[in-house]
């Protein structure tokens, strides 16, 4: 039996990333559900292709592809609204989180609550709930399973060990910046930020990675999902992005996943765990790297991880504010709204002014969603 997928964000570089796998061993795999934003064109293209019975995307862009697909017996939601139909379906067994931000949240509960196989490459919702999401998955016996390669990194390198760890090594590629003077960096304009040395993914955890607020958005990511206390977490960078985490147990001996800077392998991995299969990629060549560096992090030259950590430490609804602060502050620099620099500037004052809720229910991650981009938004526009 093939396993039922509902792909969630199919039209994003993780998504296309997904169907490629998917591709790769089509008897294994069988599309049931797809959702995008407004990338109409590439949706319609997957539409064709895979032959959903199922598929959301935003309401203004429903009307065109109900019409399009009318002969289909094709099922519509708003993904705005509706996202977590898609997640809890019965058709499915497993429920790619593929899409970007915070609405990743709903349908991630969803999934879980639905006891589903989540293959989670969204980062967001487990930064802002991730408490909250894993009590329910253990509550309904879900099984998440990450995507974001270094999270997989450690989720490979704990598989079937028994000894306390008492470190994780998280490495970090270092982003576009890692050479560039911080006195240049007001200078830097969205196409230079775009040009990742070493991954190629969409335009917000691009930015996230230029800043190396992504590594932070890692950091809880990691405490979340392994249950890890702040001092276990021990930030690295490693800027041939070779080495895509590490685990340090009691004995002192560290196991670490290897591989080639190429998403399809910890998605299929997500996918058929714990089988391995063939992923068609080009074999690693450690020869052509000579040599492996690693070093810490300069958080007085990327001050957004720095705010990262301490908003890892305090906890509460503060990561939920960093969350959407970021998103807000990122989305008007895509636009050119404001220059690179100053997407700090406004995160941190959101997170100053915040007074954080220490044990936060569903209701308060919303609150605090909606205050922090309202905040951010009235520091953008004014
Ligand atoms: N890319 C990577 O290598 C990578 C690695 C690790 C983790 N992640 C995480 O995976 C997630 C997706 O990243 P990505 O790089 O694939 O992003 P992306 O290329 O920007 O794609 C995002 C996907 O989400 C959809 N989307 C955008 N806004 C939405 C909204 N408001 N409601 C519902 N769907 C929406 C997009 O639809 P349209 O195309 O129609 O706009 C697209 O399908 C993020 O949380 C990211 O942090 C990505």
């Amino acid at each position: 039996m093939p396993s039922r997928l509902a792909i969630l964000g199919s039209t994003g570089s993780i998504g296309v990333n997904t169907l490629k796998v998917v591709d790769g061993h089509p008897k294994r795999f069988k599309v049931v559900a797809l959702s995008a934003y407004t990338n109409i064109a590439l949706l319609k293209e997957q539409i064709k292709r895979y032959q959903p019975a199922y598929v959301a995307a935003k309401a203004s862009v429903l009307v065109q592809l109900k019409q399009e697909f009318c002969s289909l017996r094709i099922k519509f939601f708003d993904v705005e609204r509706e996202a977590a139909c898609l997640a809890g379906l019965r058709e499915i067994d497993t429920v790619v989180l593929a899409m970007r931000g915070a609405g990743a949240l709903a349908p991630f509960l969803e999934a879980v609550r639905a006891g589903k196989r989540v293959a989670a490459a969204n980062k967001e919702a487990l930064v802002i709930a991730g408490d909250l999401i894993m009590k329910e998955a253990r509550k309904y016996k879900a099984v998440i399973i990450p995507i974001d390669s270094e999270q997989s990194a450690i989720f490979q390198c704990l598989d079937g060990q028994k000894a306390p760890v008492r470190r994780v090594h998280l490495t970090a590629s270092g982003g576009p910046l890692q050479e560039v003077a911080a006195r240049d960096f007001s200078k830097m304009t969205v196409k230079d930020i775009l040009r990742h040395p070493r991954w190629q993914m969409g335009p917000k955890i691009t930015v996230d990675s230029a800043t190396l607020m992504n590594k932070g958005f890692e950091f809880i990511e990691a405490q979340r999902l392994f249950g890890l206390s702040f001092d276990q977490i021990n930030i690295l960078i490693h800027p041939q992005a070779i080495v895509h985490s590490m685990v340090e147990f009691s004995d002192g001996s560290i196991l670490a996943q290897l591989g080639v800077t190429d998403m399809r392998l910890p998605i299929q991995y997500a996918l058929t765990y714990p089988q391995r299969l063939d992923t068609g990629l080009k074999p690693l060549d450690l020869v052509q790297w000579q040599s492996l560096t690693f070093q810490k992090p300069n958080l007085k030259k990327f001050p957004a991880l720095g705010l990262a950590l301490e908003v890892a430490q305090k906890g509460g609804t503060l990561p939920c504010v960093l969350n959407a602060a970021d998103e807000e502050a990122v989305d008007a620099f895509l636009k050119e709204k404001i220059n690179f620099t100053s997407i700090y500037k406004v995160v941190e004052k959101v997170v100053r002014r915040h007074k954080i809720e220490k044990k936060p229910s569903l209701f308060d991650i919303y609150a605090a969603d909606e205050w922090a981009r309202q905040e951010a938004r009235t520091i953008l526009w004014r």
